[in-house]
């Protein structure tokens, strides 16, 4: 069924060809929703799939079949669509309607969706009957990196923009390749420069790295170790793992993190690597490491609770910058499957979560369901506590809300035309009745606004966000749980050095500690103390050596002694050079007793055609001035 032939492929690019003769050859029957409107909006979601993991408070029952988080996208992005649709400045007297299907979180399938979706009528195309084709001007969706490029490629003829809300990897800003992507979720490119700023803010350079073989850990932790090199930090080990290794191979790096002599290790993983991970840290109880991870995982529940408060308690890292959607709470909370009677998401929705039947208007049951008793209509979203309705813990539900506001001011500034001036042949505008989605194209780039929570979205000119993260700290409830704490943000736009801001009072560290770890090779060198490389160590690592006489250094980690200028020599602590002709003598010197013993006050001597003069200074030291005699 879900199958694409040849024919039709070349329907649809004759379709953008506007050749007259172009006609639908086949019918792609996949599960959806939609809505009419002036404008459609396509929407492609993990609705059957774990691959959006639900971010579960620790307390609630195991996963179930409907990826719940996802069909809370499917809601989001209707919720911001009515929302629009009522709006009396965005988009007025324009309606947008919708077309969501199921990407089963697989490229095929998404290619399939993508497909579906551009080509945007289900009945026969009769010829001469091509144009306005297709119907759906830009697509929400591209939740994995590896369906954003699928799907990418699938549309790029069309020029039809592609919107994702969750899709990381850097290698999608690559404009050349991605003409028509967008997002509202920052490039990973970001994550890295942020993880190597934390790093050198908390004064670690003696780190170790730990990646998941995969493009997300790989171009992730490239990033990283570029960037902390810059730093001067330096790398105590850097190991890699795949989730289909052998358990040997993860006990091996749990051991190499064990025997370090850094306790930061920082993890560039996706989440179900970084669990395999964590299950060997626990079965070898590795306690005592500063975790900092990367948005994939560090707001997950990997652990079990009490696991997670031994192990895990002070780990630091970015999560998707998340802000309250007004009103989407109770929007989520009615739906009801008697309010939609058609809508299959909404009926598969509520017989999982419900675990019961819901009879179909012929008074059949759906066969899903089957073994489960009917359900009774009384059932309430309001007692369940789920993915579903809590929005508190992910900011997906944020960026796919954002990513409609995109879409609708891009619209809307295309059919509003300002100054009746165009980007087309002869400074023309779209036209309402002819626009095609190569046109909404060009006010793409262009769109900036401000969302009903204060934060301003545009592009850049890579079609990637302004990267702005929350920064996340586990630490422990008064109830013993674990607790996911915002302790600061990013804003990649701020000026260098201003773009993390911490409540740094308020990070717990490793342990429970308040205090900041440390991770260093070697303590710093004193003043009047030069480093000394140890051979076969990053440069992190060193040794102090004292200056030689008459040599001085007086900063920290000083990498030469400075000679002292002629006629000066170095005081005992090599830090500072004095004129050679001022002496130092303690009381416990002979001469200085002598000195003592025949005058406590300034005085002088003759002898051997020298003279030799001593003042009585405060400290315990009596300073001397040797004269020669002019020859
Ligand atoms: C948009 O508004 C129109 C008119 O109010 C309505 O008929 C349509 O159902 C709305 N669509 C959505 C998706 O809210
Ligand atoms: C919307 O439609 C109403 C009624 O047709 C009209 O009075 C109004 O000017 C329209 N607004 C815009 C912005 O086109
Ligand atoms: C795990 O390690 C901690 C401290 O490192 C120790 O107190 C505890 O007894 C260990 N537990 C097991 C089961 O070995
Ligand atoms: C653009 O304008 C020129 C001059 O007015 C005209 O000759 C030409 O046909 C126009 N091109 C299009 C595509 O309308
Ligand atoms: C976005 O709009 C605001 C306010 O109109 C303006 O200050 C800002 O410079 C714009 N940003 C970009 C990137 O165009
Ligand atoms: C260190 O010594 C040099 C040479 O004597 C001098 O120029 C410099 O100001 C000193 N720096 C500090 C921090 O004392």
């Amino acid at each position: 069924m879900h199958h694409i032939s040849l024919g039709f492929l070349f329907a649809v690019a004759g379709a953008a060809a506007n050749k007259p003769d172009c006609q639908l050859q086949g019918n792609l029957d996949m599960p959806g929703i939609s809505e009419n409107g002036d404008v459609i909006l396509g929407g492609m979601f993990h609705v059957h799939s774990h691959r959006l993991e639900r971010i579960d408070r620790f307390e609630q029952s195991p996963e179930q079949p409907l990826c719940k988080g996802s069909y809370r996208l499917v809601q989001t992005m209707i919720f911001a669509i009515e929302e629009i649709n009522r709006s009396s400045t965005l988009l007025p007297n324009i309606t947008i309607g919708y077309k969501i299907l199921d990407d089963c979180a697989s490229s095929t399938t998404a290619t399939q969706a993508a497909l579906t979706l551009a080509n945007g009528r289900e009945e026969l195309i009769s010829a001469n009957d091509c144009k306005g084709l297709p119907n759906v001007l830009a697509i929400i969706g591209g939740g994995g990196s590896s369906q954003s490029i699928a799907i990418s490629r699938t549309i790029g003829p069309f020029g039809m923009p592609l919107i994702s809300y969750f899709s990381t990897c850097a290698c999608l800003s690559n404009r050349q390749e991605y003409p028509a992507f967008y997002r509202t979720i920052p490039s990973d490119y970001y994550q890295s420069k942020l993880l190597a700023q934390l790093v050198k803010r908390f004064g670690w350079t003696w780190i170790g790295t730990v990646r998941s073989n995969n493009d997300y850990g790989h171009f992730g932790m490239e990033g990283f170790l570029e960037d902390i090199e810059e730093l001067g930090i330096c790398v105590a080990f850097s190991v890699s793992f795949s989730r289909t290794d052998p358990r040997e191979k993860v006990a091996e790096i749990v051991q190499v993190i064990k025997k370090s002599t850094t306790k930061v290790v920082v993890v560039f993983s996706a989440k179900r690597e970084m669990r395999i991970l964590l299950r060997e840290i626990v079965r070898q109880n590795v306690s005592g490491i500063q975790w900092i991870g990367s948005e994939a995982w560090v707001t997950a529940e990997l652990l079990t609770p009490e696991e997670s408060t031994k192990f895990l308690t002070g780990t630091i890292g970015p999560a998707i910058h998340m802000a309250e959607v007004i009103g989407l709470r109770e929007f989520l909370l009615q739906v009801h499957p008697s309010a939609t009677p058609d809508n299959n998401f909404v009926t598969e929705f509520w017989e999982t979560t419900f675990k019961c039947t819901l009879l179909s208007d012929n008074g059949f049951e759906s066969d899903a369901a089957a073994d489960n008793p009917q359900c009774t209509g009384r059932e309430s979203l309001h007692g369940v506590n789920n993915a579903y309705s809590d929005i508190s813990m992910d900011g997906s539900s944020y960026n796919v809300y954002k990513a409609v506001y995109v879409f609708a001011h891009a619209v809307h500034d295309m059919l509003v035309c300002k100054d009746g001036k165009g980007p087309f042949t002869n400074g023309t505008c779209a036209h309402i009745s002819t626009y095609e989605p190569w046109q909404l194209l060009h006010y793409m780039q262009a769109v900036n606004f401000t969302t009903t929570s204060g934060e301003t979205v545009y592009f850049e000119s890579s079609g990637d966000p302004v990267a702005i993260y929350d920064l996340m700290n586990w630490q422990v409830n008064t109830k013993g749980f674990p607790e996911i704490v915002n302790v600061g943000y990013y804003d990649a736009s701020a000026s260098s050095g201003q773009a993390i801001v911490l409540n740094e009072e308020g990070i717990v560290w490793n342990g429970g500690k308040n205090k900041v770890p440390r991770a260093i090779c070697s303590e710093s060198c004193l003043p009047g103390t030069r480093k000394v490389s140890r051979k076969g160590y990053p440069v992190c690592c060193f040794d102090c050596t004292q200056c030689p006489a008459g040599e001085i250094s007086n900063i920290t980690d000083a990498l030469d002694c400075i000679k002292c200028p002629l006629e000066y020599w170095s005081n005992p602590n090599k830090d500072k050079c004095f004129p050679k002709e001022i002496e130092f003598l303690s009381f416990e010197e002979t001469l200085g007793i002598v000195l003592v013993a025949l005058a406590l006050e300034p005085g002088h001597v003759d002898f051997s055609g020298s003279r030799i003069s001593w003042n009585i200074i405060p400290a315990k030291d009596l300073q001397l001035r040797l004269i020669t005699k002019d020859a």
